[in-house]
């Protein structure tokens, strides 16, 4: 993959259409200052760059591409498709998506339009077409913004089009209907169809919904919006040899889009990440985010959009404090981004995003945000050697949408289980620890990891135990459960991973309130009617084993509470041979990245590390130890 930007660059959206003209130009000397090395062009243009229907408006929007040209600024060009103007949904409204109960998703915010609509595809194409021409081949111009967060608001579309369009995709994967009935297990409650043509989108039921037919649906979706993706993209790579990307959303909430399938198709690999102050820890989930997108990527990968501080959408939107935007933004590049992009350069004035912060904020650039904002940028460009380099993980933790999809559909044992929930509590864990940890998929190549985590993976191919035997592996309750097809392998539970682990489970307990084991460890939402003949290393009261090690395979039956779970971590990562970071702790990340050293401090108290070499922030030389200051970050170049 090669990187458009320069070093690790800072960037931003950047939204001029909602400033008067005498704004632009202080914009770009106000980039400039800041140092900022790309934006993000032309997301939310379309109503203005084509004002009425195959009229174009290009004037202005050739001014500030000739403005950020000339202040030497790099451009990710949008697309601009993200969301229709109002012409085109009074025109059509056929585009507009619907949701499963079937209610219209009308327009007055962004992205009302179903991703199977040939009417949107056709009228965003004919724009795509005049951007790559007329942009195509500006030296500025260094990335392609495929729309923007694909699927964000119209992820999954129930309408009559959609409905036409999964009746095509299903052929395709089934060819005959009675594959189809196989697959979907449609003896039960009298689903069986005669013919393709009887097919709908999962739309609203009255009782329990077919669950293969929602996995399909949600697979469907995915591929759905990855079609459109390489649309636009097909017709950017006719008229440019700029490299494409769409930016991603990998986060707790976001469940739709398989990026796994889609990285392929992007030059590329970006994504957006917000800290989510619903999650009981952000930061961690911002790890686990981060170490994801890189499985993903294959690599180094482009932090597209952050937040310089509060974002709009949380019921509470919390600040950052001083001195956390420097940490949150260095935590993405020690594992792997070789950009940070944030939304936007101005806070809006009006509109629906007015209360996000920005680069620029209300308050103008006399303000303490936009000072943090240069002094990041001085940062970044202080530790632009960076770019490039690996990370380099002894730990692999195994992820999957699918898995996702499926283990999250309804009328399983416990509503309480959700898929995110363990993949999060052991990479917290494990990175705790000091241990770097690759979040790939379950099919990607095992043989480089002294340890393999497989966290509630309910459905997973048979081939996956193949690869994971004779590894140190962990395998939490509800792995190795169904198919693909989302079939229960027969002969008891964990189907998949028995003779693996050495276990059999007759049936499911699911917990009501939490309980102690009897090593003390604190357990709760799970246990299982579980046989073994392997080493039982904890047991319920009635002496149930819970967690349970044949030899190097280890089995957690139950959900251990966080400091139980950081002791397995502990004990199953040594057995393992796993290097831990010295110096890492609750609070205290660190991370290798290559020859590079990050330390991030979030805790109260000093952090001290091992460490030898030049602090790229500060260019102090450390000599066996570095002592990183609470709220602080250290980017040592190790060596001499
Ligand atoms: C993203 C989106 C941006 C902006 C941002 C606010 O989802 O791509 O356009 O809305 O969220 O946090
Ligand atoms: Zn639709």
């Amino acid at each position: 993959m090669t990187f458009p930007f320069e070093g690790i660059a800072l960037g931003c959206d950047y939204n001029p259409e909602q400033w008067p003209r005498a704004v632009w130009r202080e914009d770009v000397r106000l980039m400039q200052e800041a140092g900022v090395g790309f934006v993000t062009l032309g997301v939310f243009s379309w109503a203005l760059l084509e004002p009425r229907p195959g009229e174009f408006d290009f004037g202005w929007f050739d001014e500030v591409v000739g403005l950020l040209a000339e202040g030497g600024i790099a451009i990710d060009m949008a697309t601009a498709t993200a969301a229709p103007p109002p012409w085109l949904t009074a025109a059509h409204p056929e585009i507009l998506p619907v949701d499963h109960a079937g209610h219209t998703l009308w327009p007055g915010s962004r992205q009302s339009w179903c991703p199977s609509s040939p009417v949107f595809r056709e009228h965003a194409l004919a724009l795509v077409e005049q951007m790559a021409r007329r942009y195509g081949s500006h030296p500025a111009v260094r990335l392609w913004h495929v729309s923007n967060e694909l699927g964000c608001h119209n992820g999954r579309c129930w309408c009559d089009v959609s409905a036409a369009a999964f009746r095509r995709w299903l052929t395709g994967r089934y060819g005959d209907v009675e594959k189809l009935n196989e697959a979907w297990g449609t003896a039960f409650w009298s689903q069986h169809y005669t013919t393709f043509d009887e097919v709908l989108p999962p739309r609203i039921t009255p009782a329990v919904p077919n669950p293969t037919h929602q996995l399909d649906f949600a697979r469907f979706s995915s591929d759905a919006l990855l079609d459109y993706h390489r649309a636009e993209r097909d017709v950017l790579r006719r008229h440019s040899t700029v490299p494409v990307t769409t930016n991603f959303m990998i986060s707790a909430h976001q469940s739709e889009q398989d990026y796994f399938v889609w990285a392929p198709e992007c030059d590329v690999v970006s994504q957006d990440h917000y800290l989510d102050h619903r999650l009981p820890h952000p930061h961690a989930e911002q790890a686990f985010a981060d170490d994801l997108t890189r499985g993903v990527a294959g690599g180094s990968w482009l932090l597209m959009e952050s937040a310089t501080s509060a974002v709009n959408w949380q019921p509470v939107n919390v600040a950052k404090r001083p001195g956390e935007l420097l940490v949150d933004a260095l935590r993405h590049v020690a594992r792997g981004a070789d950009g940070v992009g944030f939304f936007q350069w101005r806070a809006s004035r009006a509109g629906g995003e007015k209360f996000h912060s920005a680069l620029v904020p209300h308050a103008g650039p006399d303000s303490a945000r936009f000072r943090e904002v240069t002094a990041l940028g001085a940062a970044l460009k202080a530790v632009g050697e960076v770019a490039g380099a690996p990370v380099a993980a002894d730990v692999a933790l195994l992820w999957d949408w699918n898995a996702w999809w499926a283990c999250d559909l309804d009328s399983h044992p416990s509503s309480e289980l959700r898929y995110v929930d363990a993949p999060h509590r052991w990479h917290r864990a494990l990175t705790e620890l000091g241990a770097t940890v690759d979040v790939v998929h379950p099919s990607a190549d095992l043989s480089s990891y002294r340890l393999v985590v497989v966290p509630t993976l309910y459905l997973c191919s048979d081939e996956l135990a193949t690869a994971l035997a004779g590894k140190h592996v962990l395998v939490t309750y509800f792995s190795g459960i169904v198919d693909e097809q989302d079939h229960v392998r027969l002969g008891g539970y964990p189907g998949a991973f028995r003779d693996l682990l050495g276990v059999r489970v007759e049936e499911f307990a699911p917990l009501r309130s939490p309980v102690t084991l009897d090593d003390g460890s604190g357990a709760d939402l799970w246990s299982e009617v579980l046989t073994t003949g392997a080493e039982v290393v904890a047991s319920h009261v009635d002496e149930t084993p819970a967690v349970t090690r044949k030899g190097d395979a280890w089995y957690v039956a139950t959900r251990l509470d966080e400091a139980a779970t950081a002791a397995l971590a502990r004990r199953v990562a040594e057995a393992a041979g796993v290097r831990l970071a010295d110096g890492a702790r609750p609070g205290v990340e660190v991370v290798r990245r290559g020859r590079y050293l990050f330390v991030l401090n979030r805790s109260d108290a000093p952090a001290e590390v091992a460490a030898s070499g030049t602090d790229l922030l500060t260019g102090e030389a450390h000599n066996g130890k570095v002592t990183v200051g609470s709220g602080s970050v250290a980017v040592v170049r190790e060596g001499t």
